[in-house]
């Protein structure tokens, strides 16, 4: 028999719709999985969507390849990760390759990579993004490792990759060790910006409206139609319309609003803090996340703390759908815009030399955080690769200008009735904080030069200063 071009081991549903993407598209395929019960029921429920061999050992597994061998491992993050790939290390060749295509720690991704390369072997750590029918009928997929290993590799993720409107595959060679995984951690750090506040509009939307779940669903439905056009857009209007079997009443108010999540916009957050990048919006996101588990303290809060809110002062009730709209849109911007800073000093830091501007074109499809302004966000870095920030590109610049006084409206108006909105509030407040003259940062050198004697910069010279605060104040070159 024919020898396998490509396997996959570790067969839960990712790994399985993974399989059967290369599959369907012409590849031979190997498949394992640690109870060998998947890889029959693979077998048996699509073995004719193409030529897959089946193997109950990971020996029999990697026996059934063609050299260079390449394995692609789904399995958990973690610990499941280091084991297979120990095993799978003890099996392999020089100049094989793993793949992990898992939601892995890039920090864990950089560490395997060197184990890995000590012994000859290629390690891939690859984002793949679009659910199970992404991984099924073509994910983005973000592959990072040694340029080296794509020449065989990216032909074949080219191939079961999304393509976009123009017909380009959503797969490129991010960048060396790490940055694969760096890349679809942050994308899923955006992913949580994004969803967090396609809640705080719909929250907006409906304690200022007071609509049901089925006419906010109409309005996703048209925005839909414009520049937020999006797969979680899309997809919001369907989970609000949706009823439950059970009650007949909206399925989201039957759910209960304790958001989980699984640690990738918690890692996003500690990256994003160790290089010092400002992700205001994702670290917003994951926060409030957490805020919504903490049952305990939510029904202690609910019983003592004080409201005083107004009520909403909608005059016009398009026009607030029009607000809510243009500030989820300048919003949304922010969010990006600091997922693309975050990649930015990653690259730097780590030496990836990734392009920005092909971030945006292999998340255009595929990807969960797929969006028509990404085709905008790609013009953008085509126009100036060295972009200081997404928000000063002049398309962007303007379609904010547009819309900043609704957003401001937006935001106080949550304010003022008590609405939680702080992925809103606080994009709106680093979109102030960037174009501010001054900042209040110069009292704040000022406090810790009192106490610390940590000195301080001046506007009007040269040199580092201290204050002799409490002395005469004599200001001294430090
Ligand atoms: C994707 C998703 C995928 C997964 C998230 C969910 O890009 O296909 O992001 O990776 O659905 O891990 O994350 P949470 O469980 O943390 O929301």
């Amino acid at each position: 028999m024919a020898l396998a071009q490509i396997g996959v081991t570790g067969l839960a549903v990712m790994g399985r719709n993974l399989a059967r993407n290369f599959a369907r598209n012409g590849f031979t395929v190997a498949v394992h999985n640690r109870s060998p019960q998947k890889m029959h029921s693979l077998l048996e429920d699509h073995g004719d969507e193409g030529t897959f061999i089946g193997s109950e050992t990971l020996e029999d597994f990697v026996a059934s390849l063609q050299k260079p061998r390449t394995v692609v491992v789904m399995v958990q993050a973690g610990g499941p990760t280091d084991a297979v790939i120990d095993q799978l290390t003890g099996l392999l060749e020089q100049g094989d390759i793993i793949v992990d295509a898992g939601n892995a720690l890039y920090t864990d991704t950089m560490r395997r990579e060197k184990d890995l390369a000590a012994k000859g072997l290629h390690f891939v750590g690859s984002g793949v993004s679009g659910g199970e029918e992404g991984a099924l009928l073509g994910p983005s997929i973000m592959p990072g490792g040694p340029a080296e290993s794509y020449v065989t590799l990216g032909p074949i993720l080219e191939k079961i990759a999304a393509k976009a409107e123009d017909g380009t595959p959503c797969c490129v060679h991010i960048g060396p060790d790490g940055a694969g995984h760096f890349v679809k951690m942050v994308h899923n750090g955006i992913e949580y910006a994004d969803m967090q506040l396609i809640g705080e509009a719909y929250d907006l939307l409906r304690t200022g409206l007071d609509l049901e779940p089925a006419q906010i669903a109409d309005i996703f439905a048209e925005w839909n139609q414009g520049d937020l056009e999006s797969f979680l857009i899309e997809i919001t209007a369907e989970v609000l319309r949706q009823n439950d079997a059970i009650t007949g009443k909206a399925l989201v108010d039957v759910i209960k609003d304790e958001a989980g999540q699984k640690g990738t916009g918690r890692w996003t957050v500690k990256s994003a803090l160790d290089l010092g990048v400002p992700v205001t919006g994702i670290a917003e996101a994951t926060f409030a996340r957490a805020i919504s588990s903490q049952v305990a303290q939510r029904a202690a809060a609910r019983d003592v703390l004080t409201a005083s809110t107004g009520d909403f002062h909608i005059n016009n009730r398009e026009g607030f759908v029009e607000d809510v709209r243009l500030a989820l849109y300048a919003s949304k911007v922010v969010a990006y815009a600091q997922g693309f800073d975050q990649i930015c000093a990653a690259s730097e830091e780590f030496g990836w030399d990734i392009t920005l501007g092909d971030m945006a074109k292999i998340w255009r499809a595929g990807c969960i955080i797929r969006a028509r302004f990404l085709d905008r966000i790609t013009d953008a870095f085509t126009r100036d690769p060295e972009l200081p920030t997404l928000l000063v590109d002049p398309y962007f610049s303007d379609e904010i200008a547009g819309g900043v006084g609704a957003w401001r409206r937006v935001v106080a108006q949550a304010a003022l009735t008590g609405v939680p909105a702080p992925a809103f509030g606080s994009s709106l407040a680093y979109y102030d904080s960037l174009r501010a003259e001054r900042l209040p940062a110069a009292l704040i050198q000022g406090q810790r030069d009192f106490f610390g004697a940590h000195t301080y910069k001046r506007v009007d010279r040269d040199g580092t200063f201290h204050t002799l605060w409490s002395g005469d104040r004599t200001e001294v070159e430090a």
